[in-house]
């Protein structure tokens, strides 16, 4: 392990470290724009300048690999005024754009002009020269050729990540510019990343440009529901409305990247909501007191499976639950009204479009967990169906918004002759207009859980902001319909139901919030 000193301060990296990295461990702060970890070192920006001590010429630290007993020095006069000259440099052809880009607040040319730069610009306003602005090139993506500061991130992203080679650099000297091919848009299933890794505000996104200034946002942990991938992501909102998700690194998930479908399933979880539980009565919806509807509702599923026997009550899961509600719903299907009839499907309408690197077939979150805690998939769920098609069933309560593949048509058809249909779910679709009752439930920014992804990782999802409406943590639903039916649970909250998770079902056995933490944990077997 070679041993170097970075401003003094001794510091053992492993072999092949650069002076970047081995930087950061000392708490040293190197600029750098080009450099991006999950990307090749291009080593073209030149603002991780730094002095070392033999050597007759300022290095850039991204590109350097460390040596035994190597001396750095990031604080000197010499490498101050060569990254002030850099950044002078940059920004001699960059637009005075601060005021009304998108990228403020999170801009690496304001960032570090403030820290590095605070120069008196040395050049005429009006021999900048312009490139086009605002542009869409595709995917979710807008360019602003002048902003760019040619550091060829986004061309190595679209080389050795997607492979798919859309952007390059055209042109010469100051008129070099980053553009697409003409008439061949950016065209793969990742383009969201770009807005993400650019250092500037020249490649930004389409959906979240001029939505919310960025210092307004806070942001918490969270997994993308949109696949069984399970990538991470950080979820920034602003009081109860969802303004955007980016991926948030985990080696073993995701890397740094999300695809462009999972970045947007956030707007479910701001439009189209249930917020009021109501009943249906002769027809119309009827609003309806949690105080009342919760009581009445456990007691029509009990009468209906004392009256007619359980097998004439069913229960559909869904695999957008967590492995806490699935685990409640499981119990409460089978100790608690002594059904049989409990099934999920991880099918819903459209292509189950995959490919090769992170979007998975299954859009679900949480296939594996349901599968995992024994509740049946595939022919269990068409079996159930079909009962309840033949008129085998009298109360139904539903977990979520769609039923698997089925259309509006065919789920009004299916529920229609159902006398009791009890739906707990987020948004309103197919079954919330069937429903003789609906339950509103928080969505996955408004509650906390563990979802498993299709490898087996158990995942933790958190709290960021309290339910929208009236609508209600679906544990707390559960809970409180169990213990009407006789439970006597005493869970209060996602982590007392994963610790039973984790004391009677064998694939969770011993796992803990604590042992899952940030990144996750693969289950037993
Ligand atoms: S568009 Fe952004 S990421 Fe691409 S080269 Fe320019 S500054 Fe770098
Ligand atoms: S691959 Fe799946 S989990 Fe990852 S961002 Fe896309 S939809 Fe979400
Ligand atoms: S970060 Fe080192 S040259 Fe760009």
């Amino acid at each position: 392990m070679p041993t170097l000193t970075i401003n003094g301060m001794n510091v053992d990296v492993p072999q092949g470290t650069t002076i970047l990295n081995a930087a950061k461990e000392v708490g040293v702060e190197i600029p750098h724009y080009c450099y991006h970890p999950k990307l090749s070192i291009a080593g073209n920006c030149r603002m991780c300048l730094v002095e070392i001590e033999k050597f007759p010429k300022l290095q850039t630290a991204c590109s350097t690999v460390v040596n035994d007993g190597m001396v750095v020095r990031t604080d000197t006069d010499k490498v101050r005024k060569a990254v002030t000259g850099v950044l002078e440099l940059m920004l001699i052809h960059h637009p005075i754009d601060c005021p009304i880009c998108d990228q403020a607040g999170e801009c690496g040319l304001q960032n570090y002009y403030m820290k590095f730069g605070l120069h008196r610009s040395r050049y005429a306003l009006e021999e900048k020269v312009h490139k086009k602005k605002v542009q869409d090139i595709g995917g979710q993506i807008v360019l602003d050729a002048e902003r760019c500061i040619l550091c060829s991130r986004c061309v190595r992203f679209l080389t050795e990540v997607t492979g798919t080679r859309e952007l390059d650099f055209f042109s010469r000297g100051d008129h070099s510019e980053i553009s697409i091919f003409p008439g061949k848009p950016l065209s793969n299933n990742y383009t969201g990343n770009l807005a993400d890794i650019c250092p500037v505000g020249a490649l930004t996104s389409k959906d979240f440009r001029f939505k919310c200034r960025v210092w307004f946002l806070k942001a918490f942990d969270s997994i993308c529901t949109g696949c069984s991938k399970g990538c991470n992501v950080d979820a920034h909102h602003k009081g109860d409305i969802l303004y955007r998700l980016k991926p948030r690194w985990n080696d073993a998930v995701n890397q740094a990247w999300m695809c462009d479908f999972g970045r947007l399933t956030y707007k479910a979880m701001n439009e189209a909501r249930l917020l009021t539980p109501f009943m249906r009565e002769e027809g119309a919806r009827k609003v309806a007191a949690w105080g009342s509807l919760l009581p009445d509702v456990a007691f029509r599923l009990k009468a209906a499976a004392e009256k007619g026997g359980p097998d004439r009550v069913a229960v559909i899961a869904s695999p957008q639950s967590s492995n806490e509600e699935l685990f409640l719903l499981r119990r409460l299907a089978t100790e608690l009204l002594g059904t049989k009839n409990l099934a999920f499907t991880h099918r819903v309408a459209g292509d189950g479009f995959a490919d090769d690197f992170l979007i998975r077939a299954d859009k679900n979150p949480n296939s594996r967990g349901a599968q995992l805690l024994g509740i049946p998939d595939g022919e269990a769920f068409d079996a159930l169906v079909s009962k309840i098609a033949a008129g085998g069933i009298d109360a139904l309560l539903v977990f979520g918004n769609v039923l698997g593949p089925l259309s509006e048509e065919e789920t009004a058809a299916l529920l229609s002759d159902v006398p009791l249909v009890v739906q707990v779910g987020t948004n309103e679709g197919p079954v919330s207009k069937a429903a003789t009752a609906v339950l509103p439930s928080a969505s996955v920014a408004e509650r906390g859980g563990t979802f498993t992804n299709h490898a087996g990782r158990v995942q933790r999802f958190r709290f960021g902001f309290p339910p929208r409406g009236k609508a209600k943590n679906p544990v707390e639903i559960l809970v409180a319909l169990g213990n009407r039916l006789g439970a006597g649970w005493t869970f209060a909250g996602e982590a007392s139901v994963f610790k039973a998770i984790a004391g009677t079902e064998p694939p969770f056995s011993g796992m803990s919030y604590d042992s899952i933490g940030m990144f996750g944990q693969e289950i037993k077997g």
